[in-house]
């Protein structure tokens, strides 16, 4: 598998350490067993801003941001134990790996939260290749605010051929003049709106400006949102990404729209990049999804280095599939899950200001159909709806709020069918789809994951403010 290569140069200062900080495997005793894994969410402080600014007080897996990246092959069992050292209970949900309901991570609903000082051993099987990570799922409007997220790969079983395999961790940062991080989480204000948008975007940790490259290599980018609100859409001037997975999925090779690739938070989006440029040539990434605050996220900088190879690469061919249950719309049940409330909400808001007012009140601003769920009552509230084991269903999501919001359901991926009525192009796969605001998406998966599964809205402000439930697979 070619890795990051130790032939290349130390990092020079602000460039984005890509890879380098691999989580190694508690070692085993002799016998083949679960690949083992510890992961300790603490305080830490960290350089995120990088000189002359101060370390920011952070909490952190392993003292890191991101934390470890965890890298196993497909088919391995993996056993994480994680420690809390935090003040407060915590969790891991592994996000888009298909794990048993128990070892889903969310608290009250499959498992009782890990107080502070307390642990709890996480074990699985690493079933479908691609690209994941893992964030606590109590107060993760805070916890992953914090800085408490990290990569976890699982790789092809036969390798892919790429230069590098490289993982950008993107995430988002509300600071202060002085790097400290601002406390102000779940205001009223966020929660109603777009969710804690911050003011200092990291790659890995860093504020970048460079990452390094050479020409003639090609390289697998495996993008993950980390970020609470923030959405992205990458460019890469000069250069021509393929999209080769999205949330973890292989997909059909293809161009991103408009050159942009799109980021939900939480959402991943594996890219192939041919490193067309001349050699010590700089190309600008930048980020224009929200267009009047386009920037430029950092540059590609090609080493003086001759080109890897002279002549292009052969076309990108599409990633082997996950072994993922094809859902049957002949005989598919059909749910709607209307999405109304927040700030503007117009007339598929709250039910008049009586009802807006009311569920302030209590931090809510959000429903699905019709109802503002918390974190702390979503063990006893009744399922969106409950499907027989093994049952194809198409679930159309109404956007009727002016936010977007990108819905995340556990345990299963879903195929996307059509956005606002029109067929999508690829079908994809993803454990989250992005709702432009007063949009539509219709998307069909096979409830074959027995268990309450949550179904959220993963700006973690709106999750928090009433946009969860949850479905109910028997
Ligand atoms: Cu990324 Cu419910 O989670
Ligand atoms: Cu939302």
């Amino acid at each position: 598998m070619p890795h990051l290569s130790h032939t290349r140069r130390q990092f020079l200062k602000r460039a984005v350490a890509m890879g380098a900080a691999g989580l190694a495997p508690v070692p085993l005793a002799a016998q083949p067993g679960p690949r083992a894994f510890s992961l300790a969410p603490a305080p830490a402080r960290v350089a995120l801003v990088g000189d002359p600014h101060p370390a920011t007080e952070v909490w952190a897996f392993d003292g890191r941001v991101p934390g470890p990246e965890i890298r196993v092959k497909q088919g391995e069992r993996v056993r994480i134990a994680v420690a809390n050292g935090l003040p407060q209970e915590t969790t891991v949900h592994w996000h888009g790996l298909r794990v048993p309901h128990a070892m889903d991570g969310v608290p009250h609903l499959t498992q009782p939260p890990i107080p502070p000082g307390g642990r709890f051993v996480y074990e699985f099987d690493a079933v479908d290749a691609g690209t994941y990570w893992y964030h606590p799922h109590a107060q993760s409007y805070e916890q992953v605010a914090r800085g408490l997220f990290g990569a976890f790969i699982v790789e092809e079983r036969t390798p892919v051929s790429v230069d590098r395999d490289l993982t950008w961790v993107l995430s988002d940062w509300r600071l202060t003049r002085e790097a400290a991080l601002r406390a102000d989480f779940r205001t009223m204000f966020d929660v109603a709106h777009a969710g804690r948008i911050g003011n200092t975007v990291t790659v890995n940790g860093v504020v970048p400006e460079s990452f390094d490259v050479r020409a003639g290599e090609r390289v697998r980018l495996r993008l993950v949102n980390a970020a609470v609100a923030r959405m992205f859409a990458l460019r890469f001037d000069g250069h021509s990404p393929v999209v080769a997975a999205y949330d973890g999925q292989p997909v059909a090779p293809h161009a991103p729209a408009d050159g942009r690739v799109v980021l939900g938070p939480g959402e991943r989006v594996d890219i192939v990049l041919d490193m067309t440029g001349a050699p010590g040539a700089r190309f600008a990434v930048t980020d224009d999804f929200y267009p009047r605050n386009a920037y430029r996220l950092l540059d590609l900088a090609y080493s003086a280095e001759r080109p890897l190879r002279d002549r292009p690469r052969a076309a990108w061919t599409k990633l082997p599939d996950n072994p993922l249950r094809e859902p049957d719309l002949s005989r598919a049940v059909r749910h709607e899950v209307a999405l109304t409330g927040g700030a503007m909400g117009g007339m598929g808001g709250m039910g008049g200001m009586g009802g807006m007012g009311g569920m302030m009140g209590r931090g809510m601003a959000w429903m699905i159909n019709g109802k503002a769920v918390a974190e702390s009552d979503h063990h006893d509230h009744a399922p969106l709806f409950a499907l027989a084991r093994n049952q194809s269903c198409v679930v159309t999501f109404v956007n009727d709020t002016a936010w977007h919001h990108p819905m995340h359901l556990h345990g299963h991926f879903f195929r996307v069918l059509s956005r606002d009525g029109t067929p999508t192009a690829h079908r994809e796969w993803r454990d989250t789809v992005l709702l432009a605001p007063r949009s539509r998406a219709e998307v069909a998966f096979v409830g074959d994951n027995p268990g309450d599964w949550m179904l959220h809205c993963h700006v973690l402000d709106h999750q928090a403010g009433g946009m969860m439930a949850t479905i109910r697979i028997a």
